[in-house]
């Protein structure tokens, strides 16, 4: 056991893991410390993924495709279509790569698994989205606290071909490399709100464009109904506002558009200090 930790978190303190292991956290959910430059875009290789992974990618694209229709948001739409997503199996993390790179100069970095924040801040602040590229298991296909590469590619990516919200995440990460003590806690529940769990409102109604709801069944039903208060998109209020890591989301953030989200974070940032 001592060695497959070890082998999986080569350069965090072992007795962290032994510690998290011991209270029954899941070794997939520690994050890992990157011991040196990550593939990106074609440098990346492609597994050989077995017949039931790419079984298991098809049930999850099937069951959101069918779901999201009047729910996401039309540039998220957009966004799967031109990243060539379907439900074929399991995409190539260089394929993709390239996709984005044409659509917002964006690229993807492969990583091993959930990382420290500063090695994530670290790719996020030079346009490289860090992505899994292994997929949850049968038993899993409801809900996985793991990362994954069904959230890492049909949660996240289609959102980074969005030229503002693209520029928003680089910002994002070039701003919470150098943040400390309560702007850390501030900018972790901005992503809460807009990048995993946001919603935008469109001319057609309310649409929903975070990841978290994209890969998730139970959250994209739940995100647009009566259960949920939904509350005008204002920086100052969602970095003040609590999120359940556990539940179904009781509160969510609608924006206006996507440049709000760009002109609000300019002007916190660089209030904060934290501008790039
Ligand atoms: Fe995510």
């Amino acid at each position: 056991m001592k060695d497959s930790l070890n082998e999986l978190h080569p350069t965090a303190p072992l007795s962290a893991y032994e510690k998290a292991v011991e209270e029954g956290v899941d070794p997939r959910c520690i994050p890992q410390y990157l011991d040196g430059p990550v593939p990106v875009g074609s440098d990346i290789v492609k597994p050989v993924y077995s017949d039931q992974h790419n079984e298991n990618w098809k049930h999850l694209f099937n069951r959101q495709m069918d779901l999201l229709p009047g729910r996401a948001g039309e540039a998220y739409m957009h966004g799967v279509h031109l990243m060539g997503m379907n439900d074929g199996g399991i995409p190539a993390l260089a394929d993709l790569s390239n996709a984005l790179n044409s659509a917002t100069g964006w690229q993807v970095g492969r990583i091993p698994g959930l990382l420290h924040e500063k090695d994530f801040f670290d790719l996020i602040s030079k346009r490289n989205f860090p992505s899994t590229d292994y997929i949850r298991e049968e038993n899993e296909l409801d809900y996985t606290p793991a990362p994954d590469c069904f959230h890492d590619m049909f949660g996240h990516m289609p959102m980074l071909a969005q030229p503002s919200v693209a520029d928003f995440y680089q910002m994002f990460g070039q701003s919470a490399l150098h943040a400390t003590g309560m702007q850390q806690t501030h900018l972790e529940r901005l992503h809460w709100f807009t990048i995993e769990f946001g919603l935008i409102r469109q001319a057609e109604g309310l649409r929903v464009f975070g990841a978290g709801i994209m890969s998730s069944k139970e959250e994209a039903l739940h995100a647009l109904s009566d259960e949920v208060e939904v509350i005008p998109f204002s920086l100052e209020t969602v970095i003040q506002q609590e999120y359940e890591v556990w539940n179904l989301q009781p509160t969510l953030f609608a924006l206006d558009s996507f440049d709000q989200l760009v002109d609000e974070f300019r002007f916190w940032s660089s209030k904060q200090g934290l501008a790039a």
